[in-house]
């Protein structure tokens, strides 16, 4: 009944293709999200014979959005991620097009010269560390000498909670008209409706490994504490085996998605308003997008359909009348500095309060709250945004690197923290005094020798809830950050690309995909999603 009905759809389309010329399609935003809607609409619309012509819309000259790369030194054969930096091998969509496009894969991290120790710091003392150097084995004896079982549970309520999520790419969960509804057919809702510190704790995961490991994860991915991230990110936090980037940047995936999507690229070209036609019946536009390119020309131009590929927020859209039948909810975001620098200096022992020469200085700082901290990190220590006695999320020593004009072999180091770095926190760090100009022109050798600070609004705080804003949010009109608010990355972003552009090639041959599971065959094989028991809550019980 429904391969027929796909069929029958299927010969409307066709004949539809041959009276309707290539319905014009605006993707507004080329980060992960709006790349992956251009690059999938291609591939959706040929497979169906459905002609679409797309044109991708950017604000800046480049492709990628939040992932975006820089160069130590400002050298170009020294790329360092600024934005997102890892993706893992079930990040399928990135992956597939890693290989597809014969982008040049390199693991994240551990394989440098630079790897070294790893510790969790408190602000007080480290609570936790870990020789990179060391063999794999070696430290999981580690981890499970001072954890117990803790770290096995955890890794289970992960697997499940990571196999329910990657349902979402097939039929019949994919594709999807509400976010909402899926995140609740596959019982996702209940990971989402707590905080990690709650699904650990009912999970019997201990609080030391929780507080220790776990929030250490989710304060350098997401800058939030335990019991104040949902579950969902929580796990994603933890999921990081296999993590690796793009050599040259991870922008690379976003850029071949885009061209190869044939639309047409319109970089360096906000777009400020959007509005309806009035009165427009098909086969006439809908919508009119209004944009202002590099020299501030005002370009007017109609599409059938237009895709929201950004937070919008921050978009700077405004849109008309009747456009948006449902309003984009307004989602606080964090504001996240993040702070490249190369220096010759390694951290000081005495700021970690280890003895001078200690062998045991981490190379890599990443950070929990104290016995002083409350939950919010905002006890008698108060650090900043939750960040606690420590005061920031992590210090990472990527690697090294020489300096192009001195040649004098340093560090490349990278800081996640919720305020601005200071010359002060520096000179305690490096044990040196750095000066208020971070970087020195009067001495050839300076303590800094390159320093590069960006702020982001870089992803949702991301509270339990349990609606997420969909992805339609108008008559063909298509959203794709609400799924930021369930995990954000750059795959999740990608994956909503994709359903977004599979909707728009079934709406355009008048298919009703996407609704709910439960109620298209719930009957039919009499077991609904409703039913199965969760493998998820089975795990959190420690059944699994
Ligand atoms: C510091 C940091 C670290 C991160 N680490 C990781 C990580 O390791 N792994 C991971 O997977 N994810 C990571 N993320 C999250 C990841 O970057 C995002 O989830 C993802 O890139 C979002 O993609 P997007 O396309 O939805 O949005 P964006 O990347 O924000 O893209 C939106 C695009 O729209 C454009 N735009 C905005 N307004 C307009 C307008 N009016 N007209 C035209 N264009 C407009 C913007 O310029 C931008 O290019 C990180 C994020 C940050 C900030
Ligand atoms: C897309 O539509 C525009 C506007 O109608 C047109 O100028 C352009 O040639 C079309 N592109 C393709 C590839 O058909
Ligand atoms: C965009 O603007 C930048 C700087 O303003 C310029 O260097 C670049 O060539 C422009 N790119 C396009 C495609 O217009
Ligand atoms: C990725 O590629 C594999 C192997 O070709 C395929 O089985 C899988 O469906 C692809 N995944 C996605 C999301 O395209």
């Amino acid at each position: 009944m429904k391969l027929s009905y796909r069929l029958f759809a299927g010969v409307t389309s066709l004949l539809l293709a041959f009276t309707v010329h290539g319905h014009r399609v605006a993707v507004i935003g080329a980060g992960a999200a709006g790349s992956s809607t251009a690059y999938h609409l291609r591939q959706f619309a040929n497979a169906d014979g459905v002609d679409v012509n797309i044109t991708l819309f950017e604000k800046t000259n480049r492709i990628g959005g939040r992932t975006l790369t820089t160069h130590a030194y400002g050298d170009a054969s020294q790329p360092v991620e600024l934005g997102a930096s890892i993706f893992v091998p079930i990040n399928e969509i990135l992956w597939n097009a890693t290989s597809n496009f014969g982008l040049p894969l390199q693991p994240a991290a551990g394989n440098d010269d630079a790897a070294g120790l790893l510790g969790i710091w408190d602000g007080d003392r480290f609570v936790y560390t870990q020789d990179d150097r060391s063999s794999g084995w070696w430290n999981l004896l580690r981890l499970v000498w001072t954890y117990g079982t803790a770290p096995y549970r955890a890794n289970k309520l992960m697997q499940a909670t990571i196999q329910r999520f990657l349902e979402l790419y097939k039929a019949p969960y994919f594709p999807f008209r509400s976010l909402t509804t899926r995140a609740y057919e596959l019982e996702l809702t209940y990971v989402t409706s707590q905080t990690g510190q709650q699904f650990l704790d009912a999970g019997g995961v201990g609080v030391r490994f929780s507080h220790d490991i776990v929030q250490a994860s989710t304060r350098v991915n997401y800058a939030s504490n335990l019991a104040r991230i949902h579950a969902l990110d929580a796990m994603v936090a933890l999921a990081p085996s296999g993590a690796s980037q793009i050599r040259g940047g991870n922008w690379q995936i976003f850029d071949r998605m885009a061209r190869a999507s044939g639309a047409d690229l319109r970089l360096n070209t906000t777009i400020t308003h959007l509005d309806k036609v009035p009165g427009s019946e098909p086969p006439s536009n809908k919508y009119v997008v209004k944009s202002t390119d590099a020299f501030g020309v005002e370009t007017e131009e109609d599409f059938d359909n237009v895709v929201l590929a950004l937070p919008f927020q921050y978009s700077g859209i405004e849109t008309g009348d009747g456009v948006l039948q449902d309003a984009i909810d307004e989602i606080p975001y964090v504001r996240l500095h993040v702070t490249l620098f190369t220096s010759p200096l390694t951290f000081d022992a005495a700021y970690f309060q280890l003895a001078p020469g200690s062998k045991a200085v981490p190379t890599t700082v990443l950070t929990t709250l104290s016995d002083d901290d409350d939950d919010d990190g905002q006890g008698s220590s108060g650090g900043a945004d939750g960040s606690g006695k420590a005061g920031f999320f992590s210090v990472s020593t990527l690697r090294r690197v020489i300096h192009p004009s001195t040649l004098r072999e340093e560090y490349l180091y990278k800081i996640f923290s919720p305020e601005a770095v200071t010359p002060a926190f520096l000179s305690e760090l490096f044990g040196v005094k750095v000066p208020d100009t971070f970087t020195d022109k009067t001495t050839e050798l300076p303590v800094i020798s390159w320093y590069y600070p960006h702020v982001f609004h870089s992803y949702p705080k991301a509270l339990p809830r349990v609606t997420f804003q969909d992805p339609v949010v108008g008559d063909g009109l298509y959203y794709t950050s609400g799924i930021e608010s369930f995990i954000s990355t750059m795959e999740t972003s990608a994956l909503m690309g994709k359903n977004v552009a599979r909707l728009i090639v079934d709406d355009l041959q008048g298919l009703t995909t996407g609704g709910a599971v439960l109620a298209e065959n719930g009957e039919e094989d009499g077991k609904s999603t409703a039913v199965v028991e969760s493998d998820v809550k089975q795990a959190a019980a420690g059944e699994l």
